[in-house]
């Protein structure tokens, strides 16, 4: 547990994976104030700590201790906590913002995740989800590395070769509202799920 947490903080210091996750962050149009959020499976803290500095009064939620232990020793932001939970045990209505980045294909019963992280939004809130396309994969990747550059590039491979291009089934969204943004030249997508759009 404590290896994978020194891990994920180690990904996470990549400047093309930090840089994803401020450009998925970035599809959240709209302005924070007065705006929660919470980030579930919320691994190191990336996507909490860019929604912090971003201004949304953040949680960031995870069920290892250890990751929690890296996240909130990284994070000194006053608008940004980390709490060990499962999110299994989360009630509904938990922010206006709720996001999970590669969490879903942690799972072998996504669609029930889903429905659960959708009902974590509060109504007229947003839902964000970071994934993987099946773009996720070595020879792909390789012709990305060269132009990526900067720094720990060479965990793009390293995530491709551990994907090969493995994705979360598609269809699990077709029942929702959302819009669909490709990031990292199409190896991640992040879909905003509309709450008040939802029939
Ligand atoms: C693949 S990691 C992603 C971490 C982070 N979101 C990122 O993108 O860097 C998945 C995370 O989900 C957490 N997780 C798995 N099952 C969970 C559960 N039932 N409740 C809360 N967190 C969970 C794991 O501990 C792990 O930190």
């Amino acid at each position: 547990m404590k290896f994978q947490a020194k891990f994920f903080n180690y990904i996470q210091n990549a400047a093309f994976y930090e840089a994803a996750h401020i450009g998925a962050v970035k599809t959240i149009k709209e302005k924070s104030e007065n705006k929660t959020w919470a980030d579930i499976g919320c691994g190191a803290g990336i996507v909490a700590k860019i929604a912090a500095l971003n201004g949304y009064d953040t949680i960031g939620y995870d069920i290892n201790p250890e990751m929690v232990n890296i996240a909130s020793k990284n994070n000194f932001l006053y608008n940004l906590k980390f709490k060990e939970c499962n999110y299994n045990l989360l009630g509904i209505d938990q922010a206006d913002i709720v996001s999970a980045a590669s969490l879903l294909i942690t799972t072998t019963n996504q669609k029930e995740l889903l429905e659960k992280l959708y009902s974590l939004v509060k109504p007229n809130g947003k839902l964000l989800i970071i994934e993987t396309t099946k773009n996720m994969k070595l020879s792909f990747a390789i012709k990305q590395f060269f132009k990526i550059g900067g720094k720990r590039a060479f965990i793009l491979l390293l995530w491709a070769f551990v994907r090969g291009g493995k994705t979360v089934d598609e269809s699990i969204f077709d029942r929702y509202v959302y819009k669909k943004y490709s990031i990292l030249n199409s190896m991640i997508y992040a879909r905003v799920i509309y709450k008040q759009w939802m029939y």
